[in-house]
């Protein structure tokens, strides 16, 4: 039985590579949703890639949400004594609970894997005139070299609608979500079906574009409900390896 489950995930990673367009799809077993214990395997499963991904020197930037903070949580010693090791948050605060802020989980994977970090403190949402003086502070600005030149970055993709309330987005916004047909969101950005961008979150830390370019970038989302989400990032999406699970990549797989 357990030989048929793992050669059945393994075909599901297989299936999901073809129609994502991602060059890696990991599958754990289960829905998240359904099962808070899933999501200790998609972090497990993300601590295990970001290994693999080592080399060197490494700047390994990580956002926020509770499949992340899952990561944080399975997290063990990683530094070898060949190994440079610097956690960094890609992104800021975000008005939410405190345990699933990205500096939260940067500084705990930290402590965790043995290496060392550095926070962005500034809050996620700012007034042009607050963004443009503070990226200009030395000490955030030395954070922000230090995101743009990640070598892994690791981030949570979620439902659009969800994650607007999750931010207290106000009543115009959320409207903006369902006329604009806005499906999936990830570091303060919101994609609709077709992965196109229609709109982003002024703030500093790591940027879409940032994504696109010679480093390795780790997605980690699961969970039924996430499927539509996690199918329209990758529609325009940069080349990622994907950790999901068996609920998602389901409902995904279904259409094809
Ligand atoms: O808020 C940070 C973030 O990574 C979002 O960009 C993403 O949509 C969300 O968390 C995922 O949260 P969760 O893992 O709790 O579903």
């Amino acid at each position: 039985k357990v030989m048929k489950d793992i050669s059945g995930l393994k075909d599901m990673e297989k299936k999901l590579e073809d129609v994502l367009g991602v060059s890696k799809a990991v599958v754990v077993s289960g829905d998240s949703d359904q099962y808070a214990l899933v999501k200790n395997e998609l972090g497990l499963a993300c601590v295990r890639e970001i290994e693999r991904c080592l080399g060197a020197k490494n700047i390994i930037a990580v956002t926020g949400g509770s499949t992340l903070a899952a990561a944080a949580e399975m997290m063990h010693p990683l530094k070898k004594a060949h190994q440079d090791l610097l956690f960094v948050s890609a992104r800021g605060g975000l008005g939410v609970k405190v345990e699933n802020q990205a500096n939260t989980i940067c500084a705990k994977m930290a402590e965790k894997a043995e290496g060392r970090y550095h926070l962005l403190h500034v809050p996620d949402q700012l007034s042009d005139e607050s963004y443009h003086s503070l990226i200009e502070e030395p000490s955030i600005h030395r954070v922000l070299q230090l995101v743009h030149g990640a070598t892994i970055v690791v981030h949570g993709i979620g439902s659009a609608k969800t994650m607007a309330i999750r931010r207290h987005s106000g009543e115009e916004f959320l409207k903006r979500v369902d006329t604009e047909h806005a499906v999936a969101e990830a570091f303060g950005y919101f994609f609709d079906r077709t992965g196109r961008v229609i709109h982003k979150v002024q703030t500093i830390g790591l940027q879409w574009e940032d994504l696109f370019g010679a480093r390795a970038v780790i997605a980690v989302a699961g969970g039924k409900s996430k499927a539509e989400a996690i199918e329209a990032y990758f529609k325009k999406g940069p080349d990622s390896v994907l950790i999901t699970d068996e609920g998602a990549a389901q409902e995904i797989l279904k259409n094809f």
